[in-house]
């Protein structure tokens, strides 16, 4: 069997597993069950250019382009939640966990669905891979989403493991803020109008020039790698004050506040 046919009938198996357990499953099954389907097949758009056969990159941009639809999704999760925040003392607690998973679905429409979708069709990663815009969506969408997600679970782990200690809102409040518009500034100040910069040399003399050293050496260059710096510097900040925020939590720790009534160990 040569290898396209291969694929097709691994593809075929994947598909036919999946829709039975559709089928056959609950509500939440098959929900994850077409998260699944839909994200492995969208994982192919890191195999366009490594000699897949055309099936390949026809089914990875298809899917990848889907993911945008789950993405959003999460989004309206995201802020359901978030409109449930004050209805209970146990949620109130809990405040600053969901805003970084609110945080999180905001870089997930943006870094993962607006950069993504932006060099996701294959005609358009022909002439941006590498450039600059690449990892305008890398660094967008993995901090953005699983570095934040990580935040919001390290706060939920937190608020288990000190569950006395009030927290010093100031300084996660500090955290939370210069962590997203660091990445923002770092986004729109450098990688956006760099790769962009890139992709009009790429298209106007060709790929090889947008990456040259005579390209990257332009005043202009120079000048979009120095605008960094702010990102960079509120970000860092962001990090600090994150650190400083957990280590308090352990070294002289601020007053005791009692766990709310009916929290319950499960809400701890
Ligand atoms: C949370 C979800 C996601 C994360 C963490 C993520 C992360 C990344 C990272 C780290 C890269 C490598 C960037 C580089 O080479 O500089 C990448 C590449 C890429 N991503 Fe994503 N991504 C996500 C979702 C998506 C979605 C939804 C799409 C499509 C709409 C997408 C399309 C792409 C494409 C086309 C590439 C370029 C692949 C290549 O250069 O070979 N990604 N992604």
């Amino acid at each position: 069997m040569n290898n396209t046919r291969r694929l097709w009938v691994a593809l075929g198996a994947l598909l036919i597993v999946s829709f039975s357990v559709l089928l056959w499953s609950g509500a939440q099954i098959q929900r994850n069950a077409a998260l699944m389907t839909g994200g492995v097949l969208g994982t192919l758009h890191h195999l366009y250019f490594v000699g897949s056969p055309t099936a390949v990159v026809a089914l990875g941009a298809s899917f990848s382009a889907l993911e945008v639809v789950p993405l959003a999704y999460l989004g309206f999760e995201a802020y359901h939640t978030y409109r449930l925040g004050h209805s209970t003392p146990w949620m109130q607690r809990y405040r600053w966990p969901i805003y970084f998973f609110l945080a999180v679905s905001f870089w997930n429409l943006v870094g993962a669905g607006l950069f993504g979708f932006l060099i996701n069709p294959p005609l358009s990663l022909y002439y941006m891979q590498g450039l600059n815009l690449t990892p305008l969506h890398g660094h967008t969408a993995l901090f953005g989403v699983y570095g934040m997600l990580g935040i919001a679970l390290v706060l939920f782990c937190v608020r288990g493991l000190r569950p006395q200690e009030a927290w010093n809102e100031k300084t996660l409040r500090l955290s939370f803020w210069a962590l997203n518009i660091g990445l923002a500034l770092m986004a729109v100040l450098t990688l956006l109008p760099l790769g962009t910069l890139q992709l009009l040399a790429a298209i106007e003399h060709g790929y090889w020039y947008a990456r040259s050293a005579e390209f990257m050496q332009k005043p202009i260059v120079d000048l979009l790698v120095w605008m960094r710096v702010p990102g960079d510097v509120v970000f860092s900040i962001g990090a600090l004050a994150l650190a400083w925020f957990v280590l308090r939590l352990w070294v002289h720790p601020r007053s005791r506040q009692p766990v709310a009534s009916g929290a319950g160990a499960a809400s701890r």
